[in-house]
């Protein structure tokens, strides 16, 4: 045994109870089998940069380093790109930029690993990784083997998937492989339209990427620098007769719902805004003052201070506005 602290960029203090890096295939595949065969608890950590980590974690914490990224071109502009698990996710992004493979631009300076990157289906300026993802190899801990699933077979919803739902359960992802060419740029989210509004020249996929690099280091704070997770909570789906009680009390936009689902989508920024949440603090927590969908630890907040104000922010936007929202990182450990 070979417990410590659990990497997160939360950067909240989580003490495992044992730790084990794998490097490879069948080291994973050895440290699960033993884990599941001895009824020891195993959670498996990508970059941490999703996870709200409680004081404990019971068993084991896995800590995917597994690394490699190729890219092999199948036509003209036609490219399949296989990551291992434990690469960096804006390695891929740079290596596509780099050799002119377009979809990826959009996605640019999402914190995490690439295997985490199917878990919650990032997305950002308009793309979703779904779009783009041809299958992930992953080890089945039901099965205790490793199979591949196909993009539909991997369940994508709006942050969401079958690993998410499923996860740490079942699956654990080792290596994606995404199949890129021939995407149209996507330019007309509303922030990166108006980044590009002074643009001279053509707007390629570098320009795309530059413009979602500068709205994101403008809006959201820089995981390396304040402990945080991204957005707090989803962005809530909502039917027509609950979007008209919400726009009888707050003036707000809406936007249609992912694929599959029903109803409109309405951002959860605005709502915390406008319950006058933005930029509060509570303890060492604060929601961040350029984007209230992002709460920061100012410094040593544990993992239930962070839960503590996203509860409280919770109620009062259900109380206000009878919109419930859901938390969008994966809360983990025990105090
Ligand atoms: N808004 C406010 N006040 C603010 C900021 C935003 O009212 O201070 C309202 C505005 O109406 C604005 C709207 O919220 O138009 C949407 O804001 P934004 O464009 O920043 O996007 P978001 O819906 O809040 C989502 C994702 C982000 C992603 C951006 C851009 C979710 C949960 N979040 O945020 O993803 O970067 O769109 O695509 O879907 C993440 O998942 O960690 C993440 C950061």
């Amino acid at each position: 045994m070979n417990g410590g602290q659990v990497p997160n960029t939360l950067r909240v203090e989580c003490i495992a109870e044992d730790i084990r890096r794998v490097h490879d295939e069948n080291d994973l595949a050895e440290q699960l089998v033993h884990a599941d065969t001895h009824q020891i608890p195993a959670t498996i950590v990508g970059g941490g940069s999703n996870l709200v980590l409680r004081n404990r974690l019971p068993g084991v914490a896995i800590l995917l380093e597994l690394c490699g990224t190729a890219f092999e071109r199948l036509g003209d502009d036609d490219w399949r790109i296989v990551a291992a698990a434990g690469e960096n996710w804006q390695t891929v992004v740079d290596g596509a930029l780099q050799r002119g493979i377009g979809g990826l631009e959009n996605l640019t300076l999402i914190p995490g690993s690439a295997g985490a990157a199917p878990v919650q289906n990032i997305g950002a300026y308009g793309r979703e990784l779904s779009e783009f993802l041809e299958s992930v190899t992953v080890f089945d801990r039901q099965e205790q083997c490793y199979s591949t699933l196909t993009g539909p077979q991997c369940g994508f919803g709006y942050r969401d998937s079958v690993f998410k739902r499923d996860a740490p359960n079942r699956y654990v992802i080792t290596r994606l492989a995404l199949r890129l060419g021939g995407a149209a740029l996507a330019a007309d989210y509303p922030d990166v339209a108006s980044e590009l509004a002074d643009h001279r020249g053509t707007v390629d996929r570098k320009t795309v990427a530059g413009a979602v690099a500068k709205v994101r280091r403008r809006k959201l704070p820089d995981p390396a620098r304040i402990g945080n997770v991204g957005s707090f909570f989803k962005n809530p789906m909502v039917t027509e007769a609950e979007l008209d009680a919400v726009r009888a009390l707050v003036d707000i936009d809406d936007y249609p719902a992912p694929a599959g689902t029903e109803g409109r989508k309405i951002p959860a920024a605005r709502l915390i805004d406008a319950a006058g949440w933005k930029g509060v603090r509570k303890d060492r927590v604060q929601v961040w003052p350029r984007q209230p969908l992002v709460l920061v630890n100012l410094g040593g907040a544990t993992g239930g201070e962070v839960l503590a104000l996203a509860t409280g922010i919770r109620d009062d936007v259900y109380r206000k506005y009878g919109v419930a929202l859901e938390l969008e990182p994966v809360v983990l450990g025990t105090d």
